[in-house]
Parts: C-alpha cells; sequence; structure tokens
C-alpha cells in the first residue's frame, strides 16, 4: 500500500470510473445545511449502492421468509439467497470453504465470539493475550474481559512515533504464554497497514493463533485469506457498502469445530432433550436463532458490488486520495497529520493548532464536510501520541480529489474563525 510520489499514486489510478461510481450511491447528492454533502467518514461507515438498496427491497417485496426451517417455496427461496451470500462471501476473501464463514452483527460481535469461545477454551492464569498499541476498543475490550476472568494478562506490541507497530518488539513478545495475537489489520485511527502477512507468519512459526480485525482492511483492498493464513478474520457489512448489523467472522474449519458454540437456541442444534444437546456442524453451530437474513443477503450484493469496482481499482484510487489529501493539507496553517506510516490505507488523522477537533468536526459539517473526530474508540492510539482526539477524514471510492479541495477550503474556514 506504500506511496512515494503523488505521481504514483495517480498512474494507478485510472481504472476506476468515480463520476460512474457516484451515481450508484443517490445519497451522495443530496445537501447538508446548503452545500453539497462531501463524506468523510467512510471508515465509520461507507454509504449504500443502489444495487445494494435494491437487493434489501426485493427482499422485502418478493422473498421474505425465515431460513433453514421451512419446506414452503419463500422459505427455500430465501435459505438459497443466504447461502449463495456466504459461499459468495467466502470466494471473496479467498476462502475455499463457505462454511468457514459464520456470521455476526458485526466485526465486535465477531471477536467477542473469539474471545468467549476460543479465549475462554485456551486461555488460562499466567497466559498472556497479545494485541498492538493501534487497536480499535473492541479489539481490546473483549481480551481485557477474558484475561481478568482467567487471571491472565494483556500485552501490548508497541508502535513508533509514525504510528506503525515496531516490528523488534515481536519476538520478546509472541512467548510460550501468548495464547493468540489479535491485531488490526489496518488501524481506523491513524490508518496504518500492519504488514499482517510477515507478522502471521512469525506467530505461526511458535504455534500462536492470529485473529485480525479487517473491519478497515475489507472494504478497501483484496483479502486473501489463504494468502495471508489468519486463523481467525472479522469485518462488517457497514463499512463494506452493505448494511448495519451484519458481519462476518471467518476461521479456519478445524479450529472452530474444535470451539465450544458462542449462544444457545434454534439452528445451532442438531437435537435437544432435557438430558443433551448435541450441536450442528459449521457455520450453523455459530448461529443461533433467526439470522439478520435481508442483511447477508446485501451483502452478497455489496461484495458483489465491491468485486464489480475491483478492489485493486479500490485501492488504488484511495491511495490516490491519501497522497493527494496530505499534499493539500499542508496548505493549512497549524495542522499536523498524526500517523504517517509508510504503507497507509484511505485515512488521514489530524489536529489543528486553531482548533480543537470538535470545533473542527462542527465548522466542517457547516460546510457540508462530514468528517469524525473524538478518540475513534482507539483511547490508546490518543493516549500514545499525547492527544485527547484528533479529527479524521477516511475515503471510499466515490470519493474524489474536489471532496479534498472542499475539505482544504473548510479547514481554512476553520483558521478564519479560530486563529
Ligand atoms: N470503528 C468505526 C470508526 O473508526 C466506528 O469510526
Amino acid at each position: 500500500m506504500a506511496v512515494d510520489t503523488l505521481e504514483q499514486a495517480e498512474s494507478s489510478t485510472l481504472s476506476l470510473d468515480v463520476e460512474a461510481v457516484r451515481r450508484d450511491f443517490p445519497i451522495l447528492s443530496r445537501t447538508v445545511h446548503g452545500k453539497p454533502i462531501v463524506y468523510l467518514d467512510n471508515a465509520a461507515t461507507s454509504q449504500t449502492p443502489i444495487p445494494v438498496i435494491d437487493t434489501i427491497r426485493r427482499y422485502y417485496l418478493e422473498e421474505n421468509s425465515n431460513v433453514h426451517r421451512g419446506v414452503h417455496f419463500l422459505s427455500q427461496v430465501a435459505t438459497e439467497k443466504y447461502e449463495a451470500a456466504r459461499r459468495r462471501i467466502a470466494t471473496f476473501l479467498n476462502s475455499p470453504v463457505g462454511c468457514e464463514v459464520i456470521f455476526t452483527r458485526g466485526t465486535t460481535d465477531g471477536i467477542n465470539l473469539v474471545a468467549q469461545t476460543y479465549g475462554r477454551q485456551h486461555v488460562g492464569a499466567g497466559d498472556e493475550v497479545l494485541v498492538s498499541h493501534l487497536e480499535h476498543h473492541s479489539n481490546i475490550v473483549p481480551w481485557q474481559m477474558l484475561c481478568e476472568e482467567k487471571g491472565a494478562r494483556l500485552r501490548v506490541i508497541p508502535i513508533n512515533d509514525r504510528g506503525e507497530i515496531i516490528m523488534e518488539s515481536l519476538d520478546g513478545l509472541l512467548t510460550g504464554k501468548t495464547k493468540i495475537l489479535a491485531l488490526a489489520h489496518v488501524s481506523n485511527a491513524l490508518g496504518t497497514v500492519n504488514p499482517v502477512k510477515e507478522i502471521i507468519a512469525r506467530a505461526h512459526e511458535r504455534d500462536i493463533p492470529v485473529l485480525l480485525d479487517g473491519a478497515q482492511s475489507a472494504p478497501h483492498m483484496p483479502i486473501d485469506l489463504k494468502d495471508l493464513g489468519a486463523d481467525f478474520f472479522a469485518c462488517s457489512g457497514h463499512k463494506m457498502y452493505g448494511p448495519t448489523g451484519i458481519g462476518i467472522l471467518h476461521g479456519r474449519a478445524k479450529v472452530l469445530n474444535a470451539m465450544p458454540p458462542y449462544q444457545g437456541g434454534g439452528d445451532m442444534i442438531m437435537s435437544v432433550s432435557f438430558e443433551k444437546t448435541t450441536f450442528n456442524s459449521l457455520p450453523y453451530k455459530f448461529e443461533a436463532g433467526t439470522p439478520n437474513i435481508e442483511g447477508v443477503i446485501a451483502l452478497g450484493a455489496a461484495v458483489d458490488y465491491l468485486e464489480h469496482l475491483g478492489m485493486d481499482n479500490i485501492a488504488a484510487h484511495e491511495r490516490d486520495l491519501v497522497a493527494y489529501a496530505t499534499e493539500a493539507l499542508r496548505e493549512v496553517k497549524g495542522l499536523t497529520i498524526i500517523g504517517t506510516a509508510k504503507a497507509k490505507a484511505g485515512v488521514i488523522s489530524f489536529v489543528m493548532e486553531s482548533a480543537h477537533p470538535h470545533d473542527i468536526g462542527q465548522i466542517l459539517d457547516d460546510e457540508g464536510v462530514a468528517i469524525r473526530v473524538g478518540h475513534h474508540c482507539a483511547q490508546p492510539v490518543m493516549a500514545r501520541f499525547g492527544i485527547p482526539a484528533t479529527a479524521r477524514a477516511s475515503f471510499a471510492a466515490y470519493n474524489t480529489r474536489d471532496e479534498i479541495d472542499a475539505l482544504v477550503r473548510a479547514l481554512h474556514k476553520v483558521n478564519e474563525v479560530f486563529g
């Protein structure tokens, strides 16, 4: 993901017809406070294209029924579409086996599932769980809760002043006590792309399984789980042009089979009596209760849409936007970018001398520019840089250089008001 020059980024971004992409997202043509919306909060939630909206509409108009339960026509249609989406998503992640895809509520739910099943089974008193200093709270707190329950220790891979993992520290932290490494693929707060393939290989040399938090990578770059070798991978539909409340946990079948179930209920059982319950096979063992059927089918459509644009094209376009924005923001007096890793995905976090991030967010909103301000659910990252909060612009396939120019104009206004 590293980009050395703006020219390099420009030359690799030609295959995406961004104006055509924008036409697929009707919300981008609305106004906010009388100004055209400039939506730069994609790391929080991406917008939804017409094919995904149409899929949801069609589901309720023509297909709505429960899955895996009915012999009637609608139930069979819903089941077929639900399972087709699972196979589609497995292909998207380059995982050969559909049963390794478990549907969750989102990344947070997927990580909690692993902490509460694999974690409770394998982590004991005196053991260690390893995370990095770049993690979102959702990849810290579930492990902290587990460690507290088990008398285990949460250890942290440090980062440098650019917001990159200090690779030299890994050898001392991956030890016989480490029961799992839980790591962000891409930092939501800074955009750092971690060298996960190398880190996973180093953990595996010591038989330590790795969970990747893919919330900020799955929407922005090709994901090849066969190549990466992650034992678990979690991501969220609402950051991938899909709906909210649906996510994916991918796990290797051998590992998932050996794990206890997460929640009990319908669909996750083979047979139930008051004496004994036997659990269903994968992936149903981890999908108790009626699932988010519409969400799964729409997520399948979102994945189709991502692949229609091409993940390499999306990655190249967003690299261009990061390089362009990094240059353009230099013009803004008193602005400092936080997170200057060589490998960065479409996130730019910054602070300004003249204004607190919340004031920046307010002025930008008046100008129609939507960014996120605050600690981004990554307070340890903020603490590492000695700041309470940043302002964060985050990009998607439909963003343009013109929108970055609008961001820069709005930031000049911040200086005018507060400077
Ligand atoms: N995790 C999301 C973000 O970074 C909500 O904004």
